[in-house]
C-alpha cells in the first residue's frame, strides 16, 4: 500500500478546502489536498450564485444582529463574533487583493452591492449570478501554483485513520483517540492509499444529496460528518437542514437554484393566481429569512394543491435581468421559461446543513488533530437557520483561523505518526443496480418523512427504514471492493440516520427544524423530474 506523508491533509476542494491550502501553504506547511473529481467540478461552492458579505461601510453590530435574528436567536455568539471580526479582512486580502476576483462594479469601478433574505441592508458583493465560479476558478489556479501544495484529484477518502484503530503498533490503542490521516481510494487505479498527516481537515461540504430534491451537487452526502462520526467525533445541530425557497421546478427539466438575489433585486413570490402571499407572513415579505419563506411556500402548495409557486421579476427590464442574472436567464430559457416575460416556477429544496462536525472557531473537532471547516463544520454560527451569503464567508474565515492554529501546533508539538495497517478489501464488484435503488430509497425517505415540516410518526418511520437499510448496506459494503458509488451510499445512509436521530431528539420547532401540530397537513410536493441537478 502506497503511503503519503504530509503536515496537513485537506479532504475536499471547495472554497473552504482550497482557502485552507492557501493559508497553510503561506505559513510554510506542506499540504496534500484530495478531491474525488476534477478541481473544477464537484464542490457546492463552485455553484454558489448569490454572493459574499463585504461592505466598505461595514457595520459589524448590524451584521451580527441579522445573523442572530435569522437563526431564530439560537446562534453561538462566539462564532458570530469571530465571523464579523475576521470576515471583512479575509475578503479584502484573499479575494480582492490576492486573487482579484471579478466582482461586479459600477462604471466608476466601485463594487456593486445586493441584498438577500434576512439582510437589513445591501452588503453582498457578487459576480453576476456565478459568484462561486468566479471565486473558485481563480482560487483553483492559485492553489495549483503553490509549491508546497500537492493536489490529488480522483481520490476519495474512505475512513479516517486514528492511532487507536489503525496503527501497526498495538500499544497505540492506549493513546487518546487521535486522527493521523485517512485511507483514500484512488479511483483511477482502484488502489487504496494511506495518507498520513499531522492535521486532517474535513472540507467535504454539506449533505443535500440525501434528499430527493436538492440544490447540492451529486455526491454531496455528508462524507465528512459520516467519517468523523465513525471515529467518535461529536456531530451537532444536524436537524437544522435549510431548504432553499426557490429552486426551479418544471416537468422534465433538471432542478437548479434560482438565487435569492433575484428577490433581492425586486423579484416577488406569487401563487398560480398571481397573488402575493408573503405579505401576510413576515414584515420582510419575499425577503424574509429562508426558513420562513420556504415554509410559507410549502403551506401555499398544500392549500392550493399545486406543486410550485412563481417568482416574478418582470418589474425589472429585460436588459437588467439578462445582465444581472445571465446564467439563471439562460437555464430557464433552455427549459422554456423566458424570465423577462413570465414568472419562474419554483419550490423549496434541501440546500444547506447548518449542523455538522462540532468544532470551535479554530476548526478543532472533539478528536485530536481532526479539524472541520466550511459547511462540514458546526461552530454554531448559523444556529437553527443560516443567514444568506454567510456560507462563502464562513469558508474563508474558518480556513484562515484553522490554518493559523494548525501552524502553531505543528511548530510546537510532537506528533506520533506510525505506520498503519494494510487495507484489505474483497474482490467482488458491487452491483450498481442495488446501489442506485438504495440511494433512491434514502432520498425519498428523507424527502417525504424528514422534510420541511416533520412529525414524530414520520421520523419514527424514517428511522426504521434507514436502520434496516444501514444493516443491509454495512453487509454489502463488507463483501465488495470499494468504488466511489459504494462509498457514497455507505456515507449517505449514515448521514441520513444522524439527521433523523437529531430531528427525533428535538421536539422544539426552531428555525429550519419544524415539528408539525397533530392535525397539520405536511405532504412534501411531488418531484417533477427524476433528473437531479448536474
Ligand atoms: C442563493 O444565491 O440564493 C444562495 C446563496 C446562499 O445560500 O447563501
Amino acid at each position: 500500500m502506497e503511503t503519503i506523508r504530509t503536515d496537513c491533509l485537506v479532504i475536499g476542494a471547495g472554497l473552504a478546502g482550497c482557502a485552507y491550502a492557501h493559508y497553510a501553504s503561506k505559513l510554510g506547511l506542506s499540504v496534500v489536498l484530495i478531491c474525488s473529481d476534477e478541481l473544477s467540478s464537484g464542490a457546492n461552492s463552485q455553484w454558489a450564485q448569490g454572493g459574499i458579505i463585504f461592505d466598505t461601510s461595514y457595520h459589524p453590530e448590524q451584521l451580527k444582529k441579522d445573523i442572530i435574528e435569522a437563526s431564530d436567536f439560537t446562534s453561538n455568539e462566539t462564532a458570530v463574533d469571530s465571523l464579523v471580526q475576521h470576515g471583512q479582512d479575509a475578503v479584502q486580502a484573499l479575494l480582492l487583493d490576492e486573487l482579484d476576483v471579478p466582482f461586479d462594479r459600477d462604471p466608476g469601478g466601485e463594487l456593486k452591492y445586493t441584498r438577500e433574505g434576512g439582510h437589513s441592508n445591501n452588503r453582498i458583493i457578487f459576480s453576476k449570478d456565478v459568484t462561486g465560479r468566479a471565486i473558485l476558478s481563480n482560487l483553483h489556479e492559485h492553489v495549483l501554483s503553490l509549491p508546497n501544495v500537492a493536489v490529488q484529484t480522483g481520490m476519495v477518502a474512505v475512513d479516517l485513520l486514528t492511532l487507536s484503530h489503525n496503527s501497526v503498533n498495538p500499544k497505540d490503542k492506549y493513546e487518546p483517540i487521535t486522527c493521523i490521516g485517512t485511507y483514500a481510494l484512488d479511483t483511477n487505479s482502484g488502489e487504496i492509499k494511506a495518507i498520513i498527516a499531522k492535521k486532517t481537515i474535513l472540507a467535504t461540504g454539506g449533505l443535500g444529496q440525501i434528499f430527493q430534491n436538492t440544490t447540492n451537487q451529486l455526491g454531496v452526502v455528508g462524507h465528512g460528518v459520516s467519517m468523523a462520526h465513525r471515529v467518535g467525533a461529536r456531530v451537532i445541530d444536524l436537524e437544522y437542514i435549510q431548504f432553499h425557497p426557490t429552486v426551479f421546478l418544471k416537468k422534465n427539466c433538471p432542478l437548479f437554484l434560482v438565487s435569492e438575489a433575484v428577490r433581492g433585486e425586486g423579484g416577488v413570490l406569487v401563487n398560480a393566481a398571481g397573488q402575493e402571499f408573503m405579505d401576510t407572513q413576515h414584515p420582510m415579505k419575499s425577503l424574509a429569512p429562508r426558513d420562513i419563506v420556504a415554509r410559507a411556500i410549502h403551506r401555499e402548495l398544500i392549500s392550493s394543491g399545486d406543486n410550485c409557486v412563481y417568482l416574478d421579476i418582470s418589474s425589472r427590464s429585460p436588459d437588467f435581468i439578462k445582465d444581472r442574472f445571465p446564467s439563471i436567464y439562460q437555464r430557464c430559457l433552455e427549459c422554456g421559461v423566458d424570465i423577462s416575460k413570465e414568472p419562474i416556477p419554483v419550490a423549496p429544496a434541501a440546500h444547506y446543513s447548518c449542523g455538522g462536525v462540532y468544532t470551535d472557531i479554530n476548526g478543532r473537532s472533539s478528536i485530536s488533530n481532526l479539524n472541520a471547516i466550511g459547511e462540514t463544520a458546526c461552530t454554531g454560527l448559523h444556529g437553527a437557520n443560516r443567514l444568506a451569503s454567510t456560507s462563502l464567508l464562513e469558508c474563508l474565515v474558518s480556513a484562515k483561523l484553522t490554518a493559523e492554529a494548525d501552524s502553531l501546533d505543528v511548530a510546537s508539538q510532537a506528533f506520533h505518526l506510525p505506520e498503519v495497517r494494510e487495507w484489505r478489501s474483497p474482490d467482488e464488484s458491487p452491483d450498481e443496480v442495488l446501489i442506485r435503488q438504495d440511494m433512491k430509497l434514502i432520498k425519498s425517505t428523507m424527502w417525504n418523512y424528514v422534510g420541511l415540516i416533520r412529525s414524530s410518526k414520520r421520523l419514527h418511520r424514517a428511522r426504521r427504514i434507514l436502520m434496516e437499510l444501514d444493516d443491509e448496506i454495512s453487509e454489502f459494503y463488507a463483501g465488495n471492493h470499494l468504488t466511489s458509488s459504494l462509498l457514497n451510499l455507505r456515507n449517505a445512509v449514515k448521514t441520513a440516520l444522524l439527521v433523523v436521530y437529531a430531528a427525533s431528539l428535538n421536539p422544539t420547532s426552531k428555525g429550519c427544524h419544524y415539528v408539525a401540530f397533530e392535525d397539520e397537513e405536511i405532504d412534501m410536493p411531488e418531484p417533477e423530474s427524476e433528473e437531479l441537478l448536474k
